[in-house]
């Protein structure tokens, strides 16, 4: 049976552009950029997006704190981030933009026009916080209080960070202004609101079909659904993000949630601008054969279960979610992650001294992807010493060293005759292509990861039982088909990890001289010859973990 090839669609979370990206945002979508490379290698069409999230009071507040305006703020972390997705990362985006574009805008402003023609989005009066000693509105993260389902201190006007639970500011316990700590009083306010409660039939339906969602997604999707849909405001008292598309509303602007989720649809289509095909878009959003992905934290649920799937309801015509991918927590060194405690590990300065790769591998092997995870420098410098190097870089590096030393001529595929041992092994690894292929689409990264790691092992122990280095002197045709063998597992090496670790497998093809060959598939090289010889990782030394370790907090 031949399987349909579907049109992939991924889309990562916007991260908000108020601040540097640390590893927890990195846990949250690097899962993305996986599915991604497997399914390009697979065959199929891939759109994948995201881009800095540049509206809202997240990044109102970190304006106000610096004393300039958001526009700077904005511009200055998605340069930043650009940078480090880009080019410090190798995430294979094939648009990551802004939420400042024009683009976007008219994106926006027509989803909203439309949805209010169909009556889905309808306006009227409700008592907002106002703090009289700021004189002004307090939207979203401009008031703080007591959340009312957990109980946690600063839960914000429109989001409890420790539950997860939407809010509404009038709901919060003792409300204060975050600016100046005042109780605010409440005050009438003209707001334009999504009809939510209109959709809870057929979201509750379309939830409890779908498949392939992560359980924390789920379950929290259920729960949600089961407390019943309110109609929920999505304009806001404010002088920063996209304009109200209608007059009289100049003081008010469009609530950077329901904007930020049209990006995924905003970016397709700035996308299919640049392919120089505008309707290429219409490849992803508007046929039956394509699959939608969608990564971020578990914070982010409700947006991208409920909020987002209503929206595109009521656009109608568009693709719904197919596969919620919601990661865990990550903390750091076993306590939360905190910008004010100086308690993260900020992306940059990582990436300006440790390989990308590195980080890649540690967060899928031991992420956040079914329970909360930790990341701890010890643990790091285990993983990247012991297993990125000891069982796959030291690999490659000592057969393809002695290859290079004793058969500088290649090693020809039709002068070796394989036995059992040999061909077991390449068995296990044309096997592994399947597993591992199954086990990244249904996002099971840490599982496939182990396949692939068992896989190494096998390797590993084949190359101590024929010893090739010994025997070289006395048996050189086993030697030779010990290291042929060896060549050809690290050979389909580079492509099974690529979707983990793009960088390595690029400079294990390098060393044996060959291009990537756009295929999810077992093959053999018919020469194995060593074009050049390079360590794929660098050592963790002592001394730089503890360094790294006492400068957290400082
Ligand atoms: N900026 C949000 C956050 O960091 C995520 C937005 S995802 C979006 O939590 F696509 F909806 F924008
Ligand atoms: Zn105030």
């Amino acid at each position: 049976m031949t399987k349909q090839k579907n049109n992939i669609f991924i889309a990562l979370a916007w991260p908000y552009a108020n601040g540097s990206l640390h590893l927890g945002h990195l846990a949250g979508l690097l899962g993305g950029d996986i599915v991604a490379r497997y399914y390009r290698l697979a065959g199929h069409k891939v759109l994948m997006v995201s881009g800095s999230d540049c509206h809202g009071t997240p990044i109102a507040v970190e304006a106000d704190k610096q004393g300039v305006e958001p526009a700077v703020i904005a511009s200055k972390y998605h340069t930043e981030f650009k940078d480090i997705f880009l080019n410090k990362l190798n995430f294979s985006f094939d648009c990551y933009t802004t939420t400042t574009t024009k683009n976007h805008e008219q994106a926006v402003q027509e989803f909203f026009l439309d949805l209010q023609k169909k009556g889905y989005i309808y306006s009227k009066f409700e008592d907002l916080a106002y703090c009289e000693t700021c004189q002004r509105f307090l939207p979203d993260r401009y008031v703080e209080g007591e959340c009312p389902k957990c109980q946690f201190i600063s839960a914000r006007g429109d989001q409890c960070d420790n539950c997860g639970a939407l809010l509404d500011a009038n709901q919060l316990i003792k409300p204060r202004c975050k600016t100046c700590g005042s109780t605010p009083i409440w005050k009438p306010s003209e707001h334009f609101f999504l009809k939510l409660s209109a959709f809870q039939a057929q979201l509750e339906k379309w939830v409890s079909k779908s498949e392939g969602w992560r359980p924390n997604a789920k379950n929290f999707t259920l729960n949600f659904l089961k407390e019943g849909l309110h109609d929920r405001a999505i304009t806001r008292d404010t002088n920063w993000g996209i304009d109200i598309p209608l007059d009289g509303y100049e003081a008010k602007k469009i609530y950077v949630w329901f904007e930020a989720v049209i990006g995924y649809f905003s970016a397709s289509r700035e996308w299919a601008e640049s392919t120089g095909n505008a309707q290429a878009w219409q490849e992803f959003w508007q046929n039956d054969s394509c699959l939608h992905y969608y990564f971020h934290g578990k914070d982010n649920i409700p947006f991208h279960t409920v909020i987002w799937p209503a929206m595109l309801m009521a656009k109608e015509a568009l693709h719904l979610p197919d596969r919620i991918i919601s990661s865990e927590y990550l903390t750091l060194e076993k306590k939360q992650l905190s910008k004010s405690r100086h308690w993260a590990v900020w992306l940059p300065d990582f990436l300006a001294k440790f390989e990308a790769d590195t980080i890649r591998y540690y967060l899928v092997i031991s992420g956040p992807e079914t329970s909360d995870a930790d990341f701890s420098w010890t643990e790091y410098q285990v993983k990247v010493n012991t297993e990125l190097i000891g069982k796959f870089g030291n690999l490659a590096n000592r057969v393809f060293s002695f290859v290079n030393k004793h058969c500088p001529d290649g090693l020809v595929a039709s002068d070796i005759r394989l036995d059992k041992p040999a061909e077991d092994l390449l068995k296990l690894t044309e096997e592994a292509f399947t597993s591992v292929g199954d086990g990244i689409s249904q996002a099971k990264f840490r599982d496939s990861l182990k396949v692939i790691l068992n896989l190494a092992e096998s390797a590993n122990r084949y190359l101590e039982e024929t010893s090739p280095w010994k025997q070289i002197a006395t048996d050189r045709q086993s030697a030779e088909r010990a290291l042929y063998t060896a060549s050809q597992v690290i050979y389909n090496l580079a492509t099974l990890l690529n979707p983990f670790i793009p960088q390595s497998t690029d400079k294990i093809l390098a060393m044996l001289g060959q291009e990537r060959k756009q295929a999810w598939q077992y093959t053999t090289l018919p020469a194995v010859q060593i074009t050049k010889v390079e360590p794929l990782f660098a050592r963790i030394e002592d001394a730089v973990v503890e360094q790294e370790f006492k400068a957290l907090g400082q």
